[in-house]
């Protein structure tokens, strides 16, 4: 790619061609898989452990790698959006973020031959990555809306909605490793270093005490949940530490992410255990945490009363567009409690980036507990990305195939004649 003079441009079709015309340039199957990790990995070493500051010789080493690991990983995901049905490409919010995309992709490029000696350059470069983290903060209730718009015109069909999962967990995995590389430089190189937390690096926590953020993100839900109900369940707290008994548990982690998933695991407790003891508002059964650290896992285990969720549901939480809670609406000043669908599958892959996972385990009728588990060595939790190639590319193409399995629900089994109607 060698396009250093190109402009952001604002006439959208313009941006189109040259977008086109970039991405071409970039080999598929990408490499994001492991030349892409690995440089990572040296990147983590190199520049995310160097003294908050700015250290001359990390800023530029920082800024070589991103300058060109940030634009490939835009490219990669926009090639994947454009395999997507043309039908849901033409809903405005799509547009919208297509758009965001195309110009961030653009102005990285600027920087693809400057050289980290020219003396403005890496100020231009932080100040470019701030104002492309901004320009992206509203990319997840952008792309929700996109799926509602197209769900109300279009319907449900299931193979379009296979893929529409498939995309948007890989859409926002990519999505979540290009806002942390980007925070980690602009914390570590910028002015925005948080005073409050001297001891981090970057994003990350050397020494993350997970019952405080349990903690932070119970009390957050809750001042929530207090805005629509009268009334919100207590939490019990509780750690057992099977490394080292008496000590708290620690990790090195980002916060940010774990209070993500702790909140959105609090609020659907909440929810649920209001929803279902409504009679009951002044005797609400408390929510517990249990936080265990063992040798290879540090798990976070939400358990509430709410009433649980039936089996044969569970699988369909875990889907973007699933809610059982009125859709919130966009122009609303109030911060939603539910009803977009993104919390489960969205903190399932905070989760699974740095290798854990998210897991429900729920008894219908009684309640559900909800874990998280995480790595206990850090030197474990490495990136977990998207690779685009040929798999991938296939996963779009292929027909839907009927069911191999004898399936008694009524919900549909051969996706084919749902396609065929469209
Ligand atoms: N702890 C829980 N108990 C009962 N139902 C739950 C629980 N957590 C999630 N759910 C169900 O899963 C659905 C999807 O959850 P989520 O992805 O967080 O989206 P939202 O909260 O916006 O509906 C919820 O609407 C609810 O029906
Ligand atoms: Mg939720």
């Amino acid at each position: 790619m060698t396009h250093s003079s190109v402009k952001p441009q604002s006439d959208e079709s313009a941006m189109r061609v040259l977008w086109a015309n970039k991405i071409s340039f970039v080999p598929f199957p990408l490499s994001v898989c492991s030349p892409c990790l690995s440089l990572f990995l040296s990147y983590v070493h190199r520049v995310c452990l160097c003294v908050p500051g700015r250290d001359n010789a990390c800023e530029k080493t920082s800024y070589m790698f991103l300058r060109k690991e940030l634009p490939v990983r835009l490219a990669n995901t926009m090639r994947e959006v454009n395999l997507l049905p043309d039908r849901l490409l033409s809903q405005p919010s799509v547009k919208l973020v297509q758009k965001w995309y195309m110009q961030s992709f653009l102005e990285l490029l600027e920087y693809e031959t400057r050289s980290p000696d020219d003396p403005h350059a890496l100020n231009d470069f932080l100040e470019a990555l701030i104002e492309i983290r901004n320009r992206h903060n509203d990319v997840v209730p952008t792309m929700a809306q996109g799926l509602i718009e197209y769900k109300e015109k279009f319907g449900f069909d299931p193979f379009v909605s296979s893929n529409i999962q498939y995309f948007l967990d890989r859409f926002y995995t990519n999505r979540i490793s290009f806002r942390m590389l980007i925070n980690q430089h602009t914390l570590l190189f910028g002015n925005d270093t948080n005073p409050a937390h001297p001891k981090h690096i970057g994003s990350i926590d050397p020494a993350c005490s997970v019952a405080d953020v349990v903690t932070d993100a119970y009390e957050t839900a809750k001042m929530l949940c207090e805005q629509y109900y009268p009334a919100a369940p207590e939490l019990k707290i509780a750690e057992f530490n099977a490394k080292a008994p008496s000590k708290p548990i620690q990790a090195v982690y980002v916060p940010s992410h774990l209070f993500h998933m702790l909140f959105e695991l609090f609020k659907n407790a909440m929810r649920a255990t209001v929803e279902h003891h409504e009679e009951d508002k002044d005797d609400l059964p408390p929510i517990k945490a249990k936080v265990t650290l063992g040798k290879e896992d540090l798990s976070i285990k939400i358990s509430d009363k709410g009433g649980g969720v039936a089996l044969r549901k569970i699988d369909r939480l875990f889907n973007y567009t699933y809610s059982t809670a009125p859709t919130p609406s966009l122009d609303s000043k109030r911060v939603p409690l539910a009803g977009f669908g993104h919390g489960l599958p969205i903190s399932r892959l905070y989760a699974r980036y740095f290798q854990g996972d998210l897991k429900l385990y729920s008894m219908e009728g009684v309640g559900t507990d909800a874990v998280i588990y995480l790595k206990a060595l850090s030197s474990e939790s490495f990136e977990r990305l998207p690779v685009f190639n040929k798999s991938a590319w296939r996963h779009y193409q292929g027909a839907p195939e009927a069911d191999d399995w004898s399936n008694p629900s009524k919900e549909p089994r051969d996706a084919s004649k749902y396609k065929a109607k469209r």
